[in-house]
């Protein structure tokens, strides 16, 4: 491999950081076999077994997180004055995202450690609550101008609407729940605990709530909890008192339709919560709204609106709050980027 693939693949304990839906962290890493006259690249995959077949059948979120694991590359490179261009080129039967190439420095807007500094924040957020004018400028920090993509702040009353239907519905389907309870790390003995996966800790759920959530989605328990309400228990204990600002990361349509344009608005939405972090903001994505069926359809209709545009517009990619948080999260696990 060359030196520019050596020094790239040497960040690693600074580029696994990236986020990622239910912490799967999908990605792997390999250098190209045929690199060519053109010099090294590295190839940049994933592994089917991590892909969330059920909760994310569009593969949005699966396109959002690999963006977000290549700019967390091409920070991490450009901390250490290497230059890395990210081309897409998605082969879904390959489970090929595209090719990271040698590319000159360009400007750093963000480091390793912000890469570092990054978590997501699921307790409540202290007043006061981030304004458009803090939205603004993570907007303008994290480029979208360039992207197409814009960011618009929620109205408080749709979210309070919308949100508590949406999270009945994240337990209702027997297989969503199989899926979540995969990737829940609740036992601090599991060795997985401590690589990927939701933990407790992560979740900033107290002790006894971790106990009680493991005992309701046992695969023994949740089948006869599920008939007498459970779905609706859960949802309503999701319920956040300090919900902080809401806002939408949204596209044009026509922008956000191919893998690779989602793809690399992943890397611009990273960026965005970089930019938050910046300004002493965390973040805490809340994609339930733009999944559950019958949220999905009036939540974009929302945003359109509050974004002054005509219903139907604009692609939601993701969702999330913004705020302060009263408890400093913690630093979620990760595992070694498998590279080779
Ligand atoms: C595309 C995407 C979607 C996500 N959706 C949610 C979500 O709906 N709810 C949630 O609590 N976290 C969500 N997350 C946050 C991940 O669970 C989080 O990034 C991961 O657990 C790693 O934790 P960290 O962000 O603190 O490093 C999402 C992250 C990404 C990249």
């Amino acid at each position: 491999m060359s030196d520019w693939g050596t020094r790239v693949l040497a960040l690693e304990p600074a580029f696994r950081r990236a986020p990622s839906a239910h912490n799967t962290q999908p990605w792997t890493l390999r250098a190209e076999a045929d690199a060519g006259a053109e010099g090294d690249a590295l190839v940049l995959g994933w592994d089917p077994t991590r892909e969330l077949h059920v909760g994310d059948p569009t593969r949005r979120d699966l396109w959002l997180s690999l963006g977000a694991f290549a700019e967390s590359v091409v920070i991490a490179a450009a901390s250490d004055e290497v230059g890395v261009g990210v081309e897409w080129d998605v082969s879904t039967r390959r489970s090929i995202a595209g090719r990271l190439v040698e590319q000159p420095l360009l400007t750093r807007h963000f480091t390793s450690e912000d890469l570092a500094e990054r978590h997501s924040a699921r307790g409540p957020y202290a007043a006061p609550w981030a304004t458009i004018a803090d939205v603004d400028a993570m907007a303008a920090a994290a480029g979208l101008a360039g992207t197409g993509a814009s960011l618009t702040v929620v109205p408080g009353a749709v979210v309070d609407d919308l949100l508590p239907v949406a999270d009945r519905w994240s337990y209702e389907p027997p297989a969503l729940v199989d899926e979540l309870r995969h990737w829940l790390r609740l036992d601090h003995g599991d060795p997985r605990y401590r690589e990927d996966g939701l933990s407790d800790v992560a979740l900033a759920l107290s002790p006894a709530q971790a106990g009680a959530l493991r005992v309701a989605l046992s695969p023994r328990v949740w089948p006869l909890l599920r008939r007498a309400g459970g779905p609706s228990v859960l949802g309503a204990a999701s319920k956040i008192d300090g919900r902080g600002t809401v806002v939408a990361f949204h596209a044009p349509v026509e922008l956000a339709a191919r893998p690779e344009d989602v793809a690399d608005l992943g890397r611009a939405l990273l960026r965005v919560w970089l930019a938050a972090g910046a300004r002493g903001l965390r973040t805490h994505p809340v994609s339930v709204l733009v999944d559950a069926p019958a949220t999905a359809g009036p939540f974009a209709v929302a945003v359109d609106r509050a974004a002054g545009q005509e219903p139907g517009s604009s692609r939601v990619l993701s969702v999330f709050r913004i705020g302060r948080p009263v408890d400093e999260p913690i630093t979620s696990a990760r595992r070694t980027v498998p590279v080779g």
